[in-house]
């Protein structure tokens, strides 16, 4: 199978942590019956500030064509906030119908979670974010800009087509991870009534009583589909204490756009840091390229010093593997991060170690196959 990889490697940590990855999918890829070819496209902070352009027409369309795209990060230090995070980034998610953003926030063994008293096998949950709606739509505007008069809109939009295509997204993924074993946060009745898996709402529906209201009455409609999978709610702010204080209790969760981009950071956090979150930005049918990426940024403050931890883009090409149908390098490139975290001897200073990002992919690649 000949499959095409568009890579944006970006701006700041971006091209340290997608080397590292490459390299990684360079060495997996065999595994299955696939052939990568990589198309590297320069965009990001840099070619703005040499040519104005962020993403040229001709990208995009060459883009569109790619089986997956690979991106480290974008975000410059010289580039007004926003220029390149909506005209590239949040560009390709939209233009490409991105509508799911998958962010698992899962402790691997080796690693120490801030949260005193909690492990692996207490914090294993997914967040199924929203990602083609809601305050991200970039609907809005000023009127008299400037003046002590000023007014700035941002609106949220929400649909009942977005927001249901996302939620039955969640029920599916709880019925698939419900598979191989039941989620451990049901009781034993409701595992005997045939319950394997649960999906958690996050929204803020005693406040948001229009746009909230509408994703919970979904919620409820598209639950009755899904008999197998328990469902649960939480108001965004008690999910963010319940997700520190017992992580244990979420198995898939779903939630809006903006709630899951901040959510996802304090997942990040949980799961040992931003060095170690993965996702996929999802295009389920497969009309446009889903796009895999770390869930940090160009990390500015340690840009340059070759530093950053790649095994965030790492176990992002694990999840593009899974996305290309090479279901098997996948699992081998979860299974090497595991080794070299378990192990411990190999650590960028996030996790408290002296490795660099170079020392860090290169254990990950020797951990392939052992
Ligand atoms: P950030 O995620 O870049 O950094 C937050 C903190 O996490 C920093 O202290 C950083 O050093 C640390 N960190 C991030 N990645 C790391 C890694 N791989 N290894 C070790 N430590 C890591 O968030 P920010 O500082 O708020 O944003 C910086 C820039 O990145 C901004 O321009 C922002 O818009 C952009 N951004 C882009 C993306 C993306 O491309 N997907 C995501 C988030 C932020
Ligand atoms: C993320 C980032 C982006 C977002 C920004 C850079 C547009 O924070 O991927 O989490 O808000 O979605
Ligand atoms: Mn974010």
């Amino acid at each position: 199978m000949q499959r095409t990889l568009g890579v944006i490697a970006g701006d700041g940590v971006g091209p340290d942590v997608v080397r590292e990855g490459l390299a990684v999918l360079g060495d997996v890829v065999g595994r299955d019956d696939v052939n990568i070819q990589l198309a590297h496209f320069d965009l990001g902070g840099e070619r703005f500030l040499k040519t104005g352009e962020v993403l040229p027409d001709s990208a995009l369309d060459d883009l569109k064509k790619c089986d997956a795209i690979f991106l480290g990060a974008v975000g410059h230090p010289g580039v007004a906030p926003g220029i390149l995070e909506k005209g590239l980034l949040l560009k390709l998610r939209f233009e490409f119908q991105q509508y799911i953003n998958l962010r698992p926030v899962r402790l691997f063994s080796g690693v120490e979670t801030p949260i005193k008293g909690k492990g692996p096998d207490d914090i294993d949950m997914v967040v199924v974010r929203e990602n083609n709606e809601d305050l991200y739509v970039g609907a809005g505007g000023f009127t008299r800009k400037g003046t002590p008069e000023e007014v700035a809109i941002q609106t949220s939009i929400n649909t009942r087509a977005g927001v249901e295509r996302c939620l039955r997204y969640a029920f599916r993924l709880a019925q698939e991870r419900g598979k191989a074993r039941p989620f451990r946060g049901l009781s034993k009745d409701e595992v005997g009534k045939g319950v394997r898996g649960q999906v958690t709402m996050v929204a803020k529906t005693n406040v948001l009583t229009f746009a909230h209201d509408l994703w919970m009455r979904t919620f409820n409609e598209v639950a009755a589909d899904y008999p197998d999978v328990k469902t649960d709610y939480q108001h965004v702010d008690a999910c963010c204490m319940r997700m520190v204080v017992s992580p244990e209790r979420f198995d898939v969760i779903a939630t809006t756009n903006m709630f899951g981009d901040i959510i996802t950071d304090l997942g990040a956090v949980l799961q040992g840091g931003m060095g170690l979150a993965a996702s996929g930005n999802l295009n389920p049918e497969r009309n446009f390229p889903s796009m895999f990426e770390p869930v940090h940024g160009s990390a500015p403050d340690i840009a340059g010093q070759g530093i950053a931890n790649p095994i965030a883009a790492i176990l992002s090409v694990g999840m593009l593997l899974d996305h290309l149908g090479a279901p098997k390098g996948a699992e081998e490139v979860r299974r090497a991060v595991a080794k070299v975290l378990a192990a411990g001897t190999h650590k960028t200073p996030d996790l408290g170690g002296r490795s660099t990002t170079a020392e860090v992919g290169r254990a990950v690649r020797d951990a392939l196959g052992t």
